[in-house]
């Protein structure tokens, strides 16, 4: 009779029966009453009309009525495989995380998307890719919520509702599906140019990757770590797929999604059936922990920034295996809610404005969702943990809750002695002084440069990959029915490299403006390359 536990398998343990649905010798209602029939409804005579008192029938049909919940807000279309984490205990001198000292072992679940086409939509479609990854380490889950890009549209979570509707299908024709043909996405970048870095990502082959098995990762923001010692740094988290990254040309892309809108999500499942494991290398870039939370001038709150590998290296620190395709995707790959806050002793946030909102968005959006609080009951969000949250009720409860005192302290039900704390191993938010407390809307000098990394990354890339960014812009906005938008598209390319946008000016017929602000004088970061890139595999 002492404090709940609910047990990694859960509701197993407090139903009868368990939750494995559809087993046994004989077909039965959902309440397990034998059934003699499922192919007529039960009629007044062989030609009808059929009877309201058929409860097999209503419950039938009520139940398929209700088979569909709401598709993800973003990040609708995805595919998903379960695996296993080795850390090599490269990470144990900066994180005290668990899953990350040598030798552990954690199974993992990861879930791969595009980010704004409907569940029903092609995989090649040009977007960005998330990059989900949930971690069922004994000390909780730890959900890694990353994308394939290493930077962001917007610096503030404010702005979230902002980018994507300005880059969803448009409200009155409800087309195109691909994020970047279209006016209302151009209007917003070129209006908001702080998008500028991301969308220059999106015009590369990084939004047409190969295969989600030759996609990089990227937490995009910073987190801070700690020690065992309490010492704590900042860090960008990566993922390195071991066959490389790879994309598809514009044209593959067309025509592989025209033959096979689901070419990624056969690429990822075949090839997990056939034996060939997808393997990912997870890496940290380490930065001091100091006042201003910058490194080589970067700010690190400002997520449309990225660190290149030249200024701060890769450091592996464990990799990923996928071992298995979902037996289930409604249950597993439909039903998975990960969420940037699920962090474990370790691992902690930092101030970045867009983290911030996501902290709040997730939960709030699965709620809705997936019908109610109770979600992390669902088998594939169960902790591989013990879990004694003192939570209870709610829509789409599962679990039997023993006990009679949900509250804390009591003196009831053993006195609830598995209190949280540092001491017991607890997740204890890592203190962090708050420089200014004066209330405004407002963000830091700093997050004004919109342009440099922009330039940088165009820069870094080779001449074929160059030519593949100018045809991109200007197939993209050739698209645009607004001459105004491309004309503003082309101001802001001015001012990330000229020829780029004297080149996009001439396909598109405009005149090349001159820049309005000086262009960043940056060194290529030969590692943003792909054509020609291979990971060593070890
Ligand atoms: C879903 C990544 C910014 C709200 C997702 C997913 C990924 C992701 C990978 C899909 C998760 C899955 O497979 O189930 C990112 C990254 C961001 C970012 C890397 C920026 C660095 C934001 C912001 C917000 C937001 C700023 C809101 C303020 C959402 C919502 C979902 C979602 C509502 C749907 C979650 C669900 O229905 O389960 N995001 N996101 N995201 N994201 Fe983000």
């Amino acid at each position: 009779d002492g404090p709940e536990v609910r047990t990694p398998t859960g509701a197993a343990t407090d139903l009868p029966g368990g939750t494995v649905a559809q087993q046994g010798a004989y077909l039965t209602t959902a309440q397990g009453a034998r059934l003699p029939d499922t192919d007529h409804s039960l009629k007044a005579g062989p030609r009808g009309p059929v009877l309201l008192q058929d409860h097999h029938l209503r419950e039938k049909i009520t139940h398929f009525d209700h088979e569909r919940i709401p598709e993800r807000v973003v990040h609708a279309r995805g595919a998903a495989a379960h695996g296993e984490f080795v850390a090599n205990g490269a990470a144990a001198s900066v994180t005290k995380a668990a899953f990350l000292q040598a030798g552990a072992r954690t199974r993992t679940f990861v879930r791969f998307s595009t980010v704004l086409g409907s569940r029903g939509s092609l995989d090649t479609a040009r977007d960005t890719r998330g990059f989900a990854t949930k971690f069922y380490t004994h000390e909780g889950v730890y959900d890694l919520v990353g994308n394939n890009i290493p930077v962001f549209f917007i610096q503030d979570a404010i702005k979230f509702p902002d980018i994507i509707h300005a880059g969803k299908p448009h409200p009155d024709r409800e087309i195109p599906q691909a994020q970047s043909a279209h006016d209302t996405f151009w209007d917003f970048v070129s209006l908001h140019t702080e998008a500028q870095a991301h969308a220059m990502w999106n015009m590369s082959d990084r939004a047409l990757p190969r295969s989600y098995r030759m996609m990089q990762g990227f937490g995009v923001h910073t987190f801070r770590l700690e020690n065992e010692a309490g010492e704590t740094v900042l860090a960008k988290i990566h993922w390195r797929p071991r066959l490389g990254t790879h994309s598809l040309t514009w044209e593959e892309a067309q025509l592989a999604g025209g033959k096979d809108p689901d070419f990624h999500r056969r690429d990822l499942a075949d090839a997990i059936e056939s034996g060939a494991l997808p393997e990912w290398d997870l890496a940290l870039q380490v930065f001091p922990d100091t006042p201003e939370e910058t490194f080589e001038g970067i700010d690190l709150l400002d997520p449309t920034k990225f660190v290149p590998e030249e200024l701060a290296p890769l450091q592996v620190v464990g990799t990923m295996t996928l071992t298995s395709n979902p037996s289930n995707f409604f249950a597993e790959t439909e039903q998975v809610a990960f969420h940037p806050g699920h962090l474990v002793p370790g691992i902690d946030v930092t101030n970045d404005p867009l983290l911030q909102g996501r902290l709040f968005s997730y939960l709030d959006t699965q709620i809705s969702r997936l019908g109610g609080p109770n979600f992390a009951q669902i088998p594939i969000n169960r902790p591989h943990a013990d879990v004694n949250d003192m939570l209870r009720d709610g829509m789409h409860q599962t679990a039997v809750h023993r006990g009679v005192a949900p509250y804390h302290p009591n003196s009831l039900d053993g006195g609830c002695p598995f209190l949280a704390g540092a001491d017991l191993g607890g997740f204890v938010e890592v203190p962090a002084a708050v420089a200014e407390s004066v209330k405004e809307r407002t963000k830091p000098a700093s997050f004004d440069d919109h342009f440099s990394q922009a330039t940088l990354f165009y820069r870094s890339l080779t001449p074929i990959e160059q030519r593949h960014v100018i045809e991109a812009y200007s197939f993209e906005l050739g698209k645009c029915y607004e001459q105004a938008i491309k004309e503003r598209q082309l101001a802001a390319l001015a001012n990330i490299d000229e020829d780029l946008c004297a080149q996009v000016a001439e396909a598109l017929g405009l005149p090349a403006p001159a820049p309005t602000v000086d262009i960043a004088d940056v060194e290529p970061s030969p590692a943003l390359r792909q054509v020609g890139e291979t990971w060593p595999v070890s």
